[in-house]
């Protein structure tokens, strides 16, 4: 029926093959809120808004369109029509994503989306602020963490054999502007469980998960 489950941590942790995989064992929707902060800064590059000027992104915040599909083996992204699925990956919506995200209407645009995909049945859902704003009625909250290296190395090789120096540099940045802004900071949540990935399969980790939904 309409269970929820929260799973929040820093950059490449593994929450996204995690998410993913725990839905689908669960037979449960799944909602990637990172992919929908990205697309909205798609959006704003596109549009020539200075990401870094936060009264500039204000002013545009309710303009794009933004449809996230919640198929776990499959999930899209669309902003105004357009599938928006590997360009929201690109170096440049990685060094602009914090700073957007870091704007109060662009969460609380994005945050009345992401409730009203939740409302419509099952769902893991993943991101930074689930089980502490987002959803604090879920079933279940994992804190998903995995020491820098760790992260570094998994998104490095996602990205197709990038370098990891560089790859752990922009995850940390990341991680120091989603920890310290004023709005949805990412902590760990009240009632989350912390699971520390960095010496686990991703099977194992997902059983973890689904041991948690199942006690
Ligand atoms: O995939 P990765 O863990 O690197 O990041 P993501 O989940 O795609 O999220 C990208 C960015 O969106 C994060 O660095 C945050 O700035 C922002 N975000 C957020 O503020 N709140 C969320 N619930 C999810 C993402």
């Amino acid at each position: 029926d309409h269970y929820v489950v929260a799973i929040d941590g820093p950059s490449g942790s593994g929450k996204s093959s995690t998410s993913r995989g725990v839905a689908v064992r669960l037979g449960l929707r799944y909602l990637d809120t990172g992919a929908m902060y990205r697309a909205m800064t798609w959006w704003m590059l596109r549009h020539d808004v200075d990401v870094h000027d936060p009264n500039a992104v204000a002013a545009r915040v309710e303009e794009p369109e933004i449809l996230s599909g919640t198929d776990p083996l499959g999930p899209t992204i669309l902003v105004d029509g357009i599938d928006v699925g590997l360009a929201i990956r690109s170096d440049e919506v990685n060094a602009a994503v914090s700073p957007v995200a870091a704007v109060p209407s662009v969460r609380s645009r994005l945050l009345e989306i992401q409730r009203d995909v939740i409302g419509e049945g099952g769902i893991v859902v993943e991101g930074r602020d689930i089980g502490s704003v987002v959803a604090p009625e879920a079933e279940v909250k994992v804190y998903l963490t995995a020491d820098p290296a760790a992260r570094a190395r998994r998104r490095a090789l996602e990205e197709g054999g990038a370098d990891v120096e560089a790859t752990r540099e922009s995850l940390l940045a990341r991680d120091a502007i989603d920890s310290g802004r004023a709005t949805s900071p990412l902590v760990m949540a009240e009632g989350a469980v912390h699971v520390d990935g960095t010496a686990h399969t991703l099977d194992e980790v997902v059983g973890l998960v689904v041991q948690l939904v199942e006690a």
